[in-house]
């Protein structure tokens, strides 16, 4: 069983930020002289089996185990680490709870989950329970309860919990972080970002079935899916680390894009295409947080639209505009009040961590690389015995928009209090820092 290494104190203390600092300036290791990580990976569908091979390419992991309630997705992940390590995992296909016999397993140091939503927390529970350091696919948790029942456990058990909140490490992301913290925008006084990105294929499949996607849609309205614009942005702004999100105001369209879609691929006739969802098409979440910062945050996945996380960040010096992929600062850019292009900023403040990963990042990890980079550093706190960089409030924080959003909504876009998880820590836990491999 892994050491415990944490309790509150530690999880929300200086000795995490410094531990950070400390690895700032150790190089990447070869494998033979690491000590080996043995994770257990639970839900093998697409995701999953993403971060299987991302984590076969991390020096000095070992998967020693495979769960999935379907033997197929499981054999397929098993035959990967096979092939590339000799050795064949453990699988675990005994229905919706075998993960707990994973769990209990005394020779694994980590879990990482990516099943549906809905089995986050039960997977993060039972290996922090466990012993184990857990990751999870986002969002961790989808209740008020989870995150609540998130927060305790990993106080309780000492084992943190790591959420993969993948888009805080893309590498426009880190460059607009480091931008922030060396004041290069002056004080932010606004955000806005957004999951706008058109999957309604994971809803609907080719075969007329409603997926588990589809399923929260059917009978939820809101933001189901926050965490990957709010990560970067409660990193860029300090929240739970100096400042803290307070309330939220949130409001949807009417629905009929997943209708409209089932109707295209299905026909009018089909079941699907006549069927209500609750889930309005565009969700619009107002945030607040207690130094009188601002974010505004969609949901847009219902429509036809390219994918795009907009990423504002407005400072009282100047501004950056992620889907213009351009900036203006205030006495810095050479032209008056008018946009100049991002790419040399990216250079002139390029984040440590792609300063030493880019190459691997490049070579073996998805969304440009950031899928490496966020694995990479989970593995790297589970070897260190180290808090990890997104602790278990980030990910209660993070993920509790979605039941704050649905139920904002649901009372005609009244405000709603955040949580604080921290229990008054965030006004002296110090900001994230800016650090290396
Ligand atoms: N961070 C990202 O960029 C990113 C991208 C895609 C998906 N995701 C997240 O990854 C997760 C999985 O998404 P997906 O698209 O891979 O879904 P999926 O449906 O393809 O895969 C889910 C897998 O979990 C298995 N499963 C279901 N219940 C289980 C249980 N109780 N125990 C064990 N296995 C179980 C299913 O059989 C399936 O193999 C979701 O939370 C999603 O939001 C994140």
């Amino acid at each position: 069983m892994a050491k415990q290494i944490t309790r509150r104190s530690f999880l929300r203390s200086g000795a995490a930020a410094g531990a950070a600092l400390a690895l700032a300036a150790k190089p990447v290791f070869a494998a033979k002289h690491l000590k080996p990580v043995r994770v257990g990976v639970v839900g093998v569908g697409a995701r999953g089996t993403f971060h299987v091979k991302t984590l076969l390419t991390i020096p000095g992991v070992e998967i020693r185990a495979i769960g999935d309630i379907i033997e197929e997705h499981a054999a397929q992940s098993q035959d990967l680490v096979e092939k590339a390590t000799g050795k064949r995992p453990k699988a675990y296909t005994q229905g919706e709870r075998d993960f707990e016999n994973l769990c209990k397993r005394d020779d694994l140091d980590a879990v990482l989950t990516a099943t549906p939503w809905e089995w986050h927390t039960p997977v993060m529970l039972a290996a922090m329970r466990a012993g184990k350091y857990g990751a999870t696919e986002v969002p961790a948790a989808i209740t008020m309860d989870e995150c609540w029942e998130l927060v305790k456990t990993s106080e309780q058990t000492g084992m943190p919990c790591m959420m993969l909140e993948n888009v805080c490490y893309f590498q426009n992301a880190l460059t607009i972080l480091r931008m922030v913290r060396e004041g290069a925008f002056g004080d932010l006084v606004h955000c806005e970002a957004g999951y706008q990105h058109d999957v309604r294929f994971t809803k609907i499949n080719d075969k007329g079935e409603l997926l588990w996607r589809g399923q929260h849609s059917l009978v939820k309205n809101g933001n189901q899916y926050p965490t990957h614009p709010i990560g970067p942005v409660a990193q860029w702004m300090n929240i739970n680390r100096g400042d803290r999100f307070t309330y939220l105001v949130s409001m949807s369209t009417k629905g009929g894009g997943i209708r409209n879609f089932a109707a295209q691929k299905l026909g009018p006739d089909h079941p699907l295409a006549k069927q209500d969802y609750a889930q309005g098409d565009i969700n619009t979440t107002l945030i607040k947080t207690a130094n009188g910062l601002t974010v505004t945050l969609y949901h847009d996945t219902n429509t036809p639209r390219p994918y795009d996380l907009i990423f504002r960040v407005q400072g009282t010096k100047g501004i950056y505009m992620g889907t213009l992929d351009k900036l203006f600062i205030e006495g810095v850019s050479p032209e008056h009040e008018q946009w100049e292009p991002f790419a040399p900023y990216m250079e002139k403040y390029a984040h440590p961590l792609w300063k030493d990963l880019a190459k691997e990042a490049a070579a073996n990890g998805g969304h440009g690389g950031g899928d490496y980079i966020t694995d990479y550093e989970f593995v790297k706190a589970v070897r260190n015995r180290t808090q990890t960089p997104q602790d278990v409030y980030d990910a209660a924080t993070w993920s509790v928009i979605v039941p704050l959003s649905i139920e904002s909504v649901t009372k005609g876009s009244a405000p709603v209090e955040f949580p604080d998880y921290t229990a008054g820590k965030w006004k002296t836990n110090p900001p994230l820092p800016v650090y290396g491999a």
